[in-house]
């Protein structure tokens, strides 16, 4: 409970599909002094989601709920929607959640879901543009910087409003696998950092 020695945080949820490095970013953050938010819970859409037992050592629940489990989307937010309203959820932090969400789902979180897509949107985002296939196709583009960015969630995949966005170099050698890995380094900065910056603009 909220006093005067323990402020009141920003309540985080986090969804994750997989291996939750970001997640862990997150979860590393919130241990840090005077940090103005916690993870309330993690919730995965996937049972062997490596991201379920980091949340475990960090003493969040960890919950599933298969996608596979339900006939429509609606009926799988549903359940999400159940789960979430146990825990006082301020935010929704999609973090390598492998799932397109219904408007009606994200409107109901209107400004209250965020997720982290790894280039500078609004290049090479978009349904279909994720994982490896984002890198392969900055390095065919020849860009010259890529990196990440935490935005807002709208109906629109990837075309919500920027929060933050982490820069890095493109290297002659680069394959996707080297910059992915460049990228995803920069996410771990940029997620922390914008969660801190949400919570600060709403006065946590
Ligand atoms: C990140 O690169 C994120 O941008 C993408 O999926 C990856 C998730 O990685 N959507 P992790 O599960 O947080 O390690």
């Amino acid at each position: 409970m909220a006093s005067a020695d323990s402020p009141r945080k920003l309540n985080l949820a986090v969804l994750i599909s997989g291996g939750g490095s970001n997640l862990q970013s997150i979860l590393d953050a919130c241990k840090e002094k005077g940090y103005p938010a916690q993870v309330r819970v993690v919730i995965s859409n996937t049972s062997d989601a490596y991201g379920l037992i980091r949340a475990q050592e960090a003493g969040v629940p960890a919950i599933t709920i298969s996608h596979k489990d339900f006939d429509s989307r609606t009926e799988f937010e549903n359940a999400l929607n159940n789960e979430l309203a146990d825990y006082d959820i301020d935010l929704i932090c999609l973090a390598g959640f492998m799932r397109i969400l219904t408007p009606d789902f994200i409107t109901k979180w209107s400004r209250k879901i965020i997720n982290t897509h790894p280039s500078l949107l609004p290049k090479f985002g978009g349904e279909g543009m994720y994982g490896m296939r984002v890198h392969q196709a900055v390095l065919e583009a020849g860009e010259t910087e890529s990196g990440s960015t935490i935005h807002y969630v709208i109906p629109e995949v990837d075309k919500g409003e920027i929060i933050l966005q982490k820069r890095v170099n493109i290297h002659s050698h680069d394959t996707p696998e080297t910059l992915a890995k460049r990228v995803l380094a920069s996410e771990h900065i940029a997620y922390p950092e914008a969660i801190k910056q949400i919570a600060l603009k709403i006065g946590f």
